[in-house]
């Protein structure tokens, strides 16, 4: 049986799909975790909270694969925007992943993953496409409160991940400048993605903008946390699912 893991760093962030999750799913702890295995609008699922962080994201994809079998992984949740084009409310779907903490230079090149011989990590293209699709039926006609587009736009292209909550202006402009194709910075996926890379785990992931990564990045984010994360992840998911 195909089995698709959905991960997500904090509650808020798949609430609404442990919810809508068919009655009678069973939950493993593993780990100090909870892996709820189940049926999740026709697909088999398991849905687990990996909270935040590259360790606790490779963790919980490691987990996974190797007790839960799964096929796939969809990594969701919020994003601070980096790139110009992107505002509070834009979701952004992986085309590859990079660890924009990593630095082992002189032993290896800047952002390399030692030992791998690889900076980014390619997203499998057919999940991801359907994500980006299921993503622009869902933000069509949608306008975000406090955002400076009326339209949600959908992006796809290259996440930037690391152990850090970017919340200056200055910050940001220095991974912008680092990384001038980042569209948004996060602090899980590409973690994920080198475990699923490392176990030919095809996976993707979908991100939600809730700041700018500047001084007003915490307010922003928790205000979008409590009252749209939800919304946006089951929103774009369920027509996939359900498919
Ligand atoms: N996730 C959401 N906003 C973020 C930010 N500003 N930095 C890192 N991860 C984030």
């Amino acid at each position: 049986m195909e089995r698709l893991a959905i991960l997500g760093a904090l509650h808020e962030e798949i609430a609404d799909l442990l919810a809508a999750m068919d009655p009678g799913a069973a939950v493993h702890r593993i780990a100090m975790r909870d892996f709820h295995v189940g049926t999740l609008w026709g697909t088999p699922c398991v849905i687990a909270l990996s909270r935040i962080g590259k360790v606790a994201a490779a963790a919980t994809a490691s987990i996974v694969i190797r007790e839960f079998q799964v096929s796939r992984v969809i990594f969701t949740g919020l994003a601070g925007g980096l790139h110009p084009d992107v505002e509070v409310g834009d979701v952004v779907v992986a085309h590859s992943l990079m660890q924009h903490d990593m630095d082992a230079r002189p032993l290896f090149g800047q952002h390399e993953i030692p030992l791998l011989g690889r900076v980014r990590f390619e997203s499998d293209a057919e999940l991801s496409k359907r994500l980006l699709d299921s993503a622009g039926d869902f933000v069509r006609g949608r306008a975000i409160e406090g955002a400076a587009r009326a339209q949600a736009r959908v992006h796809g292209g290259l996440i930037a991940t690391g152990d850090v909550f970017v919340s200056h202006a200055e910050e940001a402009l220095a991974l912008r400048a680092r990384l001038p194709d980042a569209l948004c910075v996060e602090m899980e996926g590409a973690a994920m993605a080198q475990v699923c890379y490392e176990s030919g785990i095809p996976f993707a992931v979908l991100r939600v903008i809730s700041d700018r990564a500047d001084h007003a990045a915490k307010t922003d984010f928790t205000a979008f946390l409590e009252n749209v994360a939800r919304v946006y992840t089951a929103g774009i998911l369920a027509p996939l699912l359900k498919a």
